[in-house]
């Protein structure tokens, strides 16, 4: 049998109808916050990423499922949603627009990583970009509409992780540090940290490969804080002072790497403690000059995303449902062969305000019983002989019993004052 290709999964039922309540309730968040939805292609040239997200990222080295089409192009299933939001943007000349210009989105996004619990290749982002100012406070709303997001969904067990990965001259002189100091350990660094050692030592950070934290803690790297200039670092504590005066709680992180190039200045995470191996649900920062590296003028912005997938586990671990389909109000039983046309304009009558359900042929009383309560029905609506003949409807409510007759056209009255 064929089955869904291996780090993708069919989404229904119950998991959808989380996914449905996370999508619409950060549409009304960040609507209330004057954000415009925007959808992008999924389908994008690879020098979006490349030059966007950075052509040293582990996502563009390894984790992109990238191909060329009939025409020759270079094509990408998109691994993020900033860099693409970007070039639309650019594109759009949206530049006019009063600054900043807020967009969200939500969507799929590939990337060929090994599969596990809460990750996934084919996974699902909602994000926020507001592009076009500098201003701390525009972190901070960022920020700040994360948390709403997360709050409204009623999600408490989570902590903000707050950073700073400078201005791309910070990290130019941080990388010649590390360099410099990690050069005599060249030999003992594990072979990806080898080139990135040429590439960008910043990522070496990041390793996971224990040759590598071993030489970090030998080599007694000093920390990037220590190489920011003046203005990353009031830019920093402009932002966290903005946060606490939202009373917004955070933990500061000076090892908050990002895994995308385009960062600068801001970065934050957020971690769910229930979350085990992939506990982010989410991160985001600033990425001031991302429009420049897409070949348009350079602009400042601020955004994040979060990993709908993530906060699924993250809403199940915490015990909160998701709001379902709303319950069957009517099952209608058509008790004999001519009362099959009646039950089925009935339900046309009384829908979409009702959710009403039928019998397409004729069934007893005690079977049609049984089959409205498999489907979780409140009530059961027989129709007969005897109902046609007086024009009326017998309705049994199944939770006490109790069971009327009433005219037919006095049925939605009756219906909408039980509801
Ligand atoms: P990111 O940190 O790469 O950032 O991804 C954001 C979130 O997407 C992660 O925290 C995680 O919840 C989810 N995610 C990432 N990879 C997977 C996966 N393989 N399976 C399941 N979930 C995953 C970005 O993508 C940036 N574009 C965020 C941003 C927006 N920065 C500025 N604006």
């Amino acid at each position: 049998m064929i089955k869904a290709v291996r780090g993708t999964r069919d989404l229904y039922g119950e998991t959808l109808f989380y996914k449905r309540w996370i999508e619409d309730t950060a549409r009304r968040v960040l609507e209330a916050a004057g954000a415009l939805e925007i959808e992008t292609p999924i389908l994008e040239e690879a020098p979006v990423f490349e030059r966007g997200v950075g052509a040293t990222s582990d996502i563009v080295q390894k984790e992109m499922y990238a191909f060329t089409d009939r025409g020759g192009r270079r094509l990408v299933l998109r691994p993020e949603g900033t860099a693409g939001v970007m070039r639309a943007f650019l594109e759009h000349g949206m530049k006019v627009w009063p600054a900043p210009v807020k967009l969200y989105y939500r969507g799929p996004m590939f990337r060929a990583e090994r599969p596990q619990k809460g990750r996934y290749r084919q996974f699902y982002q909602v994000g926020y970009e507001a592009v076009g100012l500098s201003e701390p406070a525009v972190d901070a709303e960022a920020i700040a509409l994360l948390i709403d997001l997360l709050r409204a969904l009623g999600l408490k067990d989570w902590t903000i992780k707050l950073g700073t990965v400078g201005d791309p001259e910070d990290r130019a002189r941080y990388n010649a540090y590390l360099r410099e100091v990690l050069e005599p350990y060249k030999e003992a660094l594990s072979e990806d940290s080898r080139a990135r050692l040429v590439r960008n030592p910043l990522r070496i950070l990041d390793s996971k490969d224990p040759k590598d934290r071993e030489v970090l803690e030998k080599a007694g790297v000093r920390p990037l804080w220590d190489f920011l200039s003046d203005e990353a670092r009031v830019h920093f504590r402009a932002v966290e002072d903005l946060l606490k005066a939202l009373g917004i709680a955070f933990e500061e992180d000076p090892t908050l790497v990002r895994g995308l190039d385009y960062y600068a200045r801001t970065a934050f995470e957020v971690h769910h403690h229930r979350l085990g191996a992939q506990a982010a649900l989410g991160g985001g920062g600033r990425y001031d000059g991302l429009t420049a590296l897409l070949g348009g003028p350079s602009l400042p912005g601020v955004g994040w995303a979060v990993g709908t997938d993530r906060l699924i586990l993250a809403l199940e671990a915490e015990g909160i449902p998701a709001p379902g389909a709303p319950a069957l109000d009517l099952y209608l039983l058509p008790l004999d062969e001519a009362a099959v046309a009646e039950a089925l304009a009935l339900a046309e009558q009384l829908r979409p305000r009702f959710r009403v359900e039928l019998a397409y042929q004729p069934k007893r009383p005690g079977k049609g019983i049984k089959e409205a309560e498999k489907r979780g029905a409140r009530l059961v609506g027989f129709l007969g002989e005897g109902e046609r003949a007086r024009g009326t409807i017998s309705v049994k409510r199944l939770d006490t019993g109790e069971q009327t007759e009433l005219p037919r056209e006095a049925l939605f009255g009756w219906l909408e004052a039980l509801k």
